[in-house]
């Protein structure tokens, strides 16, 4: 009968360990039995960028990176791409179940109540320089509301996460235009109520002196499917950042400053913003191959392309190239699609990508899309922290209610110096 553990030899005593398996991992802490001597701190394991721990248990979104297949809550991508909306997954992510007709009727009236934000919060925008990029104005605003909110410091009283939890679904796409506002040098635009959260914050972007912004249906449609596509993605670089900082109990408003300057960076949700700036500096098909050969050199990563997880497509980058089409026959076709798709095509043939299992991530196409509604390339990740917002809360949601949860506080392999005493100046090694 096989039992469910690991039995681990140490070669420097000789001596046998029987690890418990559980969930088909073992715990780390069980390492620290294995000592050389009595007083030894004991093993751990090292995993510089957490490529193969898990960091915490999870129902919200599971990923399986060799099939590409991803699912909120047990949902595949597609079917909620298809047929649900942006808040409805929200809703899933955050609460674990679909809503019932009231559940959701509720839910998008609550959040469309909060869209405001104190005037004072305006005012604090308009300090930023006139080409402030929008993710710095949107961390340093989200991160400002924890002052609007000193409630929110309360983290375990359920009315406050709930309330915590509307507000900043409600309130980032409000920050997020008026940070587009702010920079393109226009009036700030306030929510309008009668329009779908993604309506909304169309308007809050583009409306201009018309008495009502009314969103076209084609786009406004392919920016709820691209919020859900990047509602959540397990424990990513800035979902990771969302469960650390939490995990010391700060108000939600701080941890969420902590995740979106997560993904602000080009390897992360900054990627997308990147794609267009290499499309761009390609500038034509006939100089993708020696584009190639430099990132095959190492010379620079080809933005859009690999992910720590999937070593398949992306099943997002596959569903936003679909929407991409149904927005381009509103805006016409964005010029570096055809330099997008050949690339796309050139490197899944090359040797390099091939062997890393290199694949258009969902950062590839999605630029494209926001280039072609009129978005500048700062605004691109901006959307995806909007998006990525519901995933972040449910993350959040879910580690103050696990009860394995402790401040999070890794150790370190030290490889620094031994015991030595201080030196004077005078008495110091003079610099080479
Ligand atoms: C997102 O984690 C998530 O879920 C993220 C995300 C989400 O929804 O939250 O999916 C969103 O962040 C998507 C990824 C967006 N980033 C980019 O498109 C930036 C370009 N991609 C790479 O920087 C890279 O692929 C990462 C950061 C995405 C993943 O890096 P890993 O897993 O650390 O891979 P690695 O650096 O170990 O690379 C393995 C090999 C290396 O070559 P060798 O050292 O083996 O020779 O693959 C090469 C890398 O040089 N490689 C690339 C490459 N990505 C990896 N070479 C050229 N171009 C690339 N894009």
């Amino acid at each position: 009968m096989s039992k469910n553990t690991l039995s681990v030899k140490d070669n420097r005593t000789g001596k046998t360990y029987e690890l418990a398996i559980d969930n088909d991992t073992i715990k780390a802490t069980d390492l620290r039995q294995i000592k050389v001597k009595d007083e030894d701190f004991g093993m751990m394991s090292y995993d510089p960028a957490f490529g193969n721990t898990a960091s915490c248990k999870s129902k919200v979104t599971f990923i399986d990176g060799e099939k590409g297949i991803l699912r909120y809550r047990g949902y595949p991508i597609e079917e909620l791409a298809k047929k649900s909306n942006f808040l409805e997954v929200a809703y899933l992510l955050i609460h674990g179940e679909l809503p019932n007709k009231s559940e959701y009727d509720s839910w998008v009236h609550d959040i469309t109540h909060h869209t405001y934000v104190h005037e004072n919060i305006r005012k604090l925008m308009d300090g930023f320089r006139y080409d402030a990029h929008p993710m710095g104005m949107l961390l340093a605003t989200v991160g400002a509301l924890s002052t609007f909110y000193p409630d929110a410091k309360d983290i375990f009283d359920t009315d406050v996460q709930k309330l915590e939890i509307r507000r900043l679904m409600a309130k980032t796409p409000t920050i997020a235009g008026f940070s587009y506002r702010h920079i393109m040098g226009l009036p700030y635009v306030y929510p309008d109520n009668e329009l779908s959260y993604a309506g909304n914050f169309l308007s809050m972007m583009f409306k201009m002196t018309e008495t009502k912004y009314e969103p076209n249906p084609a786009i406004e449609k392919a920016i709820d499917v691209l919020f859900i596509l990047h509602a959540d993605h397990e424990q990513n670089c800035s979902a990771s950042a969302m469960r650390n900082v939490a995990s010391s109990h700060p108000d939600p408003y701080s941890a969420a400053a902590a995740a979106i300057a997560a993904l602000y960076g080009p390897l992360h949700g900054g990627a997308n913003e990147a794609v267009l700036e290499m499309l761009a500096d390609i500038g034509s098909i006939d100089k993708i191959p020696q584009y190639i050969e430099r990132a095959k050199k190492g010379e620079f990563r080809l933005m859009g392309f690999g992910h720590r997880v999937y070593k398949a497509y992306d099943p997002r980058a596959a569903i936003i190239k679909d929407i991409a089409h149904d927005v381009f026959e509103v805006t016409g076709k964005n010029p570096l699609l055809d330099i997008a798709l050949e690339l796309e095509r050139i490197a899944l043939e090359d040797d390099y990508f091939v062997r890393r299992r290199l694949y258009p991530n969902v950062d590839f196409y999605s630029g494209l899309i926001y280039q072609s509604i009129g978005l500048p390339t700062s605004m691109f990740t901006v959307l995806f922290a909007i998006a990525r917002m519901a995933g972040w809360l449910a993350q959040w949601l879910e580690l103050l209610n696990d009860p394995e949860t402790r401040i999070a506080r890794p150790r370190q392999v030290y490889l620094g110096e031994d015991n030595r005493k201080y030196v004077a100046m005078s008495r110091r090694r003079k610099k080479k």
